[in-house]
Protein backbone atom coordinates (compact mmCIF):
# COMPACT_ATOMS: atom_id res chain seq x y z
CA UNK A 1 0.00 0.00 0.00
CA UNK A 2 1.50 3.07 -1.01
CA UNK A 3 2.52 5.81 2.28
CA UNK A 4 0.45 8.93 2.20
CA UNK A 5 1.93 11.86 3.57
CA UNK A 6 0.13 14.74 5.57
CA UNK A 7 1.54 18.10 6.23
CA UNK A 8 -0.17 18.91 9.47
CA UNK A 9 -0.25 22.47 12.13
CA UNK A 10 2.49 25.29 12.20
CA UNK A 11 6.09 24.83 14.08
CA UNK A 12 5.96 25.86 17.84
CA UNK A 13 9.33 28.10 17.55
CA UNK A 14 11.77 28.61 15.56
CA UNK A 15 15.58 27.77 16.24
CA UNK A 16 16.67 31.60 15.86
CA UNK A 17 13.35 32.30 18.39
CA UNK A 18 13.68 29.58 20.57
CA UNK A 19 17.75 30.15 20.98
CA UNK A 20 17.47 34.19 21.20
CA UNK A 21 14.90 33.86 24.09
CA UNK A 22 16.73 31.00 25.85
CA UNK A 23 20.06 32.97 25.95
CA UNK A 24 18.45 35.93 26.58
CA UNK A 25 17.16 34.15 30.44
CA UNK A 26 19.05 33.59 32.93
CA UNK A 27 20.52 30.75 33.40
CA UNK A 28 20.89 30.11 29.93
CA UNK A 29 18.67 27.88 28.00
CA UNK A 30 17.81 26.26 24.62
CA UNK A 31 15.62 23.44 24.17
CA UNK A 32 16.57 19.71 23.61
CA UNK A 33 14.34 19.55 20.43
CA UNK A 34 16.60 21.77 18.94
CA UNK A 35 19.82 18.68 19.03
CA UNK A 36 18.33 17.04 16.06
CA UNK A 37 19.46 18.23 13.15
CA UNK A 38 20.86 15.84 10.36
CA UNK A 39 24.29 15.57 12.49
CA UNK A 40 22.52 15.64 15.69
CA UNK A 41 20.25 12.80 14.79
CA UNK A 42 22.98 10.91 13.31
CA UNK A 43 25.28 11.37 16.77
CA UNK A 44 22.21 10.22 18.81
CA UNK A 45 22.17 6.87 16.52
CA UNK A 46 25.75 6.62 17.91
CA UNK A 47 24.87 7.61 21.36
CA UNK A 48 22.67 4.66 21.26
CA UNK A 49 25.47 2.44 20.33
CA UNK A 50 27.40 3.03 22.79
CA UNK A 51 28.56 0.28 25.72
CA UNK A 52 27.63 2.68 28.35
CA UNK A 53 24.39 3.91 26.66
CA UNK A 54 22.11 1.21 28.31
CA UNK A 55 18.76 2.45 27.48
CA UNK A 56 17.84 1.36 23.48
CA UNK A 57 19.40 -1.80 24.52
CA UNK A 58 17.47 -2.50 26.85
CA UNK A 59 14.19 -1.30 25.34
CA UNK A 60 14.78 -3.17 22.89
CA UNK A 61 15.53 -6.57 24.48
CA UNK A 62 12.33 -5.44 26.51
CA UNK A 63 10.34 -5.10 23.56
CA UNK A 64 11.83 -8.36 21.80
CA UNK A 65 10.57 -10.53 24.79
CA UNK A 66 7.65 -9.21 26.03
CA UNK A 67 6.13 -8.01 22.43
CA UNK A 68 3.64 -11.11 22.34
CA UNK A 69 2.19 -10.23 26.04
CA UNK A 70 2.59 -6.99 25.16
CA UNK A 71 0.14 -7.35 22.50
CA UNK A 72 -2.16 -10.06 23.98
CA UNK A 73 -2.81 -6.97 26.82
CA UNK A 74 -3.75 -4.13 24.56
CA UNK A 75 -6.31 -6.32 22.75
CA UNK A 76 -7.59 -5.34 19.42
CA UNK A 77 -6.59 -1.57 18.03
CA UNK A 78 -7.43 -0.13 14.85
CA UNK A 79 -4.61 2.25 14.56
CA UNK A 80 -1.60 2.54 15.92
CA UNK A 81 0.15 6.42 16.58
CA UNK A 82 3.54 7.18 17.32
CA UNK A 83 4.81 10.62 17.92
CA UNK A 84 8.03 11.11 17.21
CA UNK A 85 8.54 7.90 15.65
CA UNK A 86 12.20 8.84 13.58
CA UNK A 87 13.30 5.74 12.04
CA UNK A 88 9.95 3.76 13.14
CA UNK A 89 12.45 1.46 14.51
CA UNK A 90 10.42 0.39 17.32
CA UNK A 91 7.57 0.14 15.67
CA UNK A 92 8.88 -3.08 13.91
CA UNK A 93 8.84 -4.96 17.36
CA UNK A 94 5.05 -4.27 17.64
CA UNK A 95 3.49 -3.93 14.42
CA UNK A 96 3.67 -7.99 13.53
CA UNK A 97 1.93 -8.86 17.11
CA UNK A 98 -0.32 -6.32 16.84
CA UNK A 99 -2.53 -6.78 13.93
CA UNK A 100 -3.24 -3.02 13.81
CA UNK A 101 -5.05 -1.80 10.10
CA UNK A 102 -2.88 0.94 10.11
CA UNK A 103 0.04 2.99 11.45
CA UNK A 104 0.61 6.65 11.72
CA UNK A 105 4.02 7.64 12.39
CA UNK A 106 3.99 11.54 13.68
CA UNK A 107 7.47 13.55 13.70
CA UNK A 108 8.56 17.24 13.28
CA UNK A 109 11.35 16.07 10.52
CA UNK A 110 9.09 15.33 7.67
CA UNK A 111 11.99 14.02 4.90
CA UNK A 112 12.85 11.19 7.20
CA UNK A 113 9.95 10.50 8.39
CA UNK A 114 8.18 9.66 5.13
CA UNK A 115 12.01 7.64 3.83
CA UNK A 116 11.21 5.41 7.37
CA UNK A 117 7.42 4.90 6.87
CA UNK A 118 8.18 3.92 3.32
CA UNK A 119 10.26 1.01 4.39
CA UNK A 120 8.15 0.12 6.81
CA UNK A 121 5.44 0.02 4.37
CA UNK A 122 7.66 -2.54 2.24
CA UNK A 123 7.53 -4.51 5.31
CA UNK A 124 4.29 -4.62 5.99
CA UNK A 125 2.18 -4.51 2.52
CA UNK A 126 -1.19 -4.77 4.09
CA UNK A 127 -0.83 -2.05 6.89
CA UNK A 128 -2.28 1.06 6.09
CA UNK A 129 0.37 3.83 6.57
CA UNK A 130 0.29 7.34 7.23
CA UNK A 131 3.30 9.58 7.75
CA UNK A 132 2.54 12.79 9.79
CA UNK A 133 4.27 15.47 9.45
CA UNK A 134 3.53 17.83 12.78
CA UNK A 135 5.38 19.60 15.60
CA UNK A 136 3.21 18.41 18.23
CA UNK A 137 4.83 20.55 20.98
CA UNK A 138 2.60 23.98 19.21
CA UNK A 139 0.32 25.22 21.18
CA UNK A 140 -2.28 23.43 19.38
CA UNK A 141 -0.96 19.78 19.88
CA UNK A 142 -2.25 16.61 18.06
CA UNK A 143 -5.77 18.62 16.96
CA UNK A 144 -4.79 19.32 13.52
CA UNK A 145 -4.40 14.98 13.22
CA UNK A 146 -7.63 14.08 15.41
CA UNK A 147 -10.03 14.62 11.94
CA UNK A 148 -7.75 12.70 9.86
CA UNK A 149 -7.91 9.37 12.27
CA UNK A 150 -9.89 6.76 11.71
CA UNK A 151 -13.75 7.23 12.94
CA UNK A 152 -14.26 4.18 14.72
CA UNK A 153 -11.96 1.01 16.62
CA UNK A 154 -9.58 1.74 19.28
CA UNK A 155 -6.16 4.04 19.29
CA UNK A 156 -3.09 2.86 20.63
CA UNK A 157 -0.40 5.82 21.32
CA UNK A 158 2.70 4.52 21.60
CA UNK A 159 5.69 6.53 22.89
CA UNK A 160 8.81 4.70 23.48
CA UNK A 161 12.78 5.34 23.83
CA UNK A 162 12.23 7.28 26.94
CA UNK A 163 11.40 10.60 24.90
CA UNK A 164 9.43 11.35 27.61
CA UNK A 165 12.01 11.91 30.28
CA UNK A 166 13.33 14.85 28.37
CA UNK A 167 10.32 16.97 29.42
CA UNK A 168 9.90 19.02 32.56
CA UNK A 169 7.24 17.37 35.18
CA UNK A 170 4.26 19.80 34.34
CA UNK A 171 5.37 19.76 30.22
CA UNK A 172 5.02 15.74 30.86
CA UNK A 173 1.70 16.00 32.00
CA UNK A 174 0.86 18.26 29.58
CA UNK A 175 2.08 15.93 27.15
CA UNK A 176 0.13 12.76 28.70
CA UNK A 177 -3.04 14.83 27.97
CA UNK A 178 -2.67 15.34 24.70
CA UNK A 179 -2.21 11.53 24.50
CA UNK A 180 -4.94 11.03 26.56
CA UNK A 181 -6.67 12.98 23.87
CA UNK A 182 -5.28 11.39 21.28
CA UNK A 183 -6.04 7.79 22.27
CA UNK A 184 -9.69 8.51 23.02
CA UNK A 185 -11.85 7.20 25.73
CA UNK A 186 -11.10 4.03 25.20
CA UNK A 187 -8.08 3.90 23.68
CA UNK A 188 -4.51 3.04 25.61
CA UNK A 189 -1.26 4.21 26.11
CA UNK A 190 2.13 2.29 25.72
CA UNK A 191 5.33 4.11 26.99
CA UNK A 192 9.04 3.27 27.51
CA UNK A 193 10.70 5.04 29.99
CA UNK A 194 14.06 4.92 32.15
CA UNK A 195 14.17 3.67 35.84
CA UNK A 196 15.93 5.23 38.80
CA UNK A 197 19.24 3.45 39.56
CA UNK A 198 22.14 3.87 40.76
CA UNK A 199 23.88 7.93 40.07
CA UNK A 200 27.24 5.96 38.72
CA UNK A 201 25.47 3.75 36.05
CA UNK A 202 23.36 7.08 34.77
CA UNK A 203 26.74 9.07 34.99
CA UNK A 204 28.41 6.56 32.49
CA UNK A 205 25.26 6.67 29.82
CA UNK A 206 25.86 10.39 29.73
CA UNK A 207 29.74 10.32 30.01
CA UNK A 208 30.59 7.82 27.20
CA UNK A 209 34.09 7.39 27.17
CA UNK A 210 34.46 7.71 23.49
CA UNK A 211 33.03 11.24 23.52
CA UNK A 212 29.77 10.89 21.49
CA UNK A 213 27.42 12.88 24.25
CA UNK A 214 30.37 15.20 24.07
CA UNK A 215 30.14 15.54 20.06
CA UNK A 216 26.09 15.75 20.39
CA UNK A 217 25.92 18.29 22.91
CA UNK A 218 28.43 20.31 21.60
CA UNK A 219 26.93 20.00 17.91
CA UNK A 220 24.09 22.17 19.24
CA UNK A 221 26.87 25.32 18.81
CA UNK A 222 27.96 23.84 15.53
CA UNK A 223 24.46 24.20 14.10
CA UNK A 224 23.66 27.66 15.44
CA UNK A 225 27.10 28.73 13.76
CA UNK A 226 25.42 26.92 10.53
CA UNK A 227 21.98 28.23 10.70
CA UNK A 228 21.84 31.52 12.96
CA UNK A 229 25.41 32.34 11.64
CA UNK A 230 26.88 31.99 14.66
CA UNK A 231 30.42 32.30 16.09
CA UNK A 232 30.58 30.13 19.25
CA UNK A 233 33.71 28.12 19.35
CA UNK A 234 32.85 24.50 20.22
CA UNK A 235 35.94 23.81 22.32
CA UNK A 236 35.45 26.84 23.99
CA UNK A 237 32.83 24.78 26.32
CA UNK A 238 32.80 21.67 28.10
CA UNK A 239 30.26 18.82 28.21
CA UNK A 240 28.73 18.48 31.63
CA UNK A 241 26.56 16.07 32.54
CA UNK A 242 25.67 14.75 36.02
CA UNK A 243 22.52 13.28 38.01
CA UNK A 244 20.69 15.17 39.95
CA UNK A 245 19.48 13.48 42.38
CA UNK A 246 17.04 15.69 44.21
CA UNK A 247 15.53 16.18 40.72
CA UNK A 248 15.37 12.89 39.56
CA UNK A 249 17.19 13.79 36.25
CA UNK A 250 20.39 13.94 34.47
CA UNK A 251 21.52 17.34 33.46
CA UNK A 252 23.48 18.26 30.14
CA UNK A 253 25.64 21.37 30.01
CA UNK A 254 27.86 23.06 28.19
CA UNK A 255 30.24 25.18 30.24
CA UNK A 256 32.29 28.39 28.70
CA UNK A 257 36.08 27.37 29.36
CA UNK A 258 36.44 31.42 29.77
CA UNK A 259 34.69 34.62 29.65
CA UNK A 260 33.72 34.99 25.96
CA UNK A 261 31.30 36.89 23.86
CA UNK A 262 29.30 35.29 20.59
CA UNK A 263 27.05 36.87 18.22
CA UNK A 264 24.05 34.83 17.52
CA UNK A 265 21.52 36.22 14.34
CA UNK A 266 23.36 39.49 14.96
CA UNK A 267 22.76 39.97 19.14
CA UNK A 268 25.71 39.64 20.92
CA UNK A 269 25.67 37.45 24.47
CA UNK A 270 28.10 37.25 27.09
CA UNK A 271 29.22 34.05 28.79
CA UNK A 272 31.14 34.17 32.02
CA UNK A 273 34.09 31.62 32.99
CA UNK A 274 32.02 28.76 34.10
CA UNK A 275 28.98 29.50 33.00
CA UNK A 276 26.33 27.02 31.93
CA UNK A 277 24.32 26.67 28.52
CA UNK A 278 21.80 24.08 29.66
CA UNK A 279 20.39 21.98 27.00
CA UNK A 280 18.58 19.04 28.45
CA UNK A 281 17.24 17.35 31.06
CA UNK A 282 16.43 13.45 31.34
CA UNK A 283 14.53 12.61 33.77
CA UNK A 284 14.26 9.14 35.40
CA UNK A 285 11.50 7.73 37.43
CA UNK A 286 10.18 4.31 39.38
CA UNK A 287 7.05 3.08 37.90
CA UNK A 288 4.40 4.03 41.11
CA UNK A 289 6.44 7.51 39.93
CA UNK A 290 5.26 7.88 36.00
CA UNK A 291 2.01 6.54 37.50
CA UNK A 292 1.46 9.37 39.73
CA UNK A 293 2.27 11.39 36.60
CA UNK A 294 -0.38 9.15 34.12
CA UNK A 295 -2.91 10.08 37.02
CA UNK A 296 -3.04 13.18 36.57
CA UNK A 297 -3.68 13.11 33.25
CA UNK A 298 -6.52 10.52 33.19
CA UNK A 299 -4.55 7.29 33.13
CA UNK A 300 -4.49 3.89 35.07
CA UNK A 301 -1.67 1.35 34.83
CA UNK A 302 -2.91 -2.12 33.04
CA UNK A 303 0.00 -3.35 32.86
CA UNK A 304 4.14 -2.92 33.54
CA UNK A 305 7.31 -4.56 32.10
CA UNK A 306 10.80 -4.62 32.80
CA UNK A 307 14.12 -5.71 30.69
CA UNK A 308 16.11 -8.83 32.53
CA UNK A 309 18.52 -6.16 34.16
CA UNK A 310 15.68 -3.83 35.44
CA UNK A 311 17.40 -0.74 33.88
CA UNK A 312 14.26 0.32 31.72
CA UNK A 313 10.68 -0.03 32.36
CA UNK A 314 7.85 -0.31 29.43
CA UNK A 315 3.56 0.66 30.83
CA UNK A 316 0.96 0.05 29.41
CA UNK A 317 -2.01 2.74 30.43
CA UNK A 318 -6.23 2.80 29.84
C1 LIG B 1 16.15 11.06 23.35
N1 LIG B 1 16.42 10.96 24.79
C2 LIG B 1 15.56 9.95 25.41
C3 LIG B 1 17.85 10.80 25.12
C4 LIG B 1 18.03 10.71 26.65
O1 LIG B 1 18.65 9.75 27.10
O2 LIG B 1 17.52 11.56 27.37
C5 LIG B 1 18.67 11.94 24.57
C6 LIG B 1 20.11 11.86 24.98
N2 LIG B 1 20.81 12.85 25.49
C7 LIG B 1 22.03 12.44 25.73
N3 LIG B 1 22.12 11.16 25.43
C8 LIG B 1 20.94 10.77 24.94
Amino acid sequence: MPVRLLTLGLPADTLKEAVLTGLSGQPKRIPPKYFYDGEGSRLFEAICRQPEYYLTRAETALLQAEAEAIARCIGTVACMIEPGAGCCAKARLLLGKLEAASYWPVDISGEALSEAASRLSAEHPALDVTAVHLDFTAADGFAPLLPHLPATGRRLVYYPGSSIGNAGLAEAVALLKAFRTLAGADGGLLIGFDLKKEPARLHAAYNDAAGVTAAFNRNLLVRMNHELGADFRPDGFDHYAFYNPAEGRIEMHLVSRVRQQVTVAGVAVMFEAGESLHTENSYKYTPQEFDALAKEAGFAREAGWRDGEGLFAVQYYV
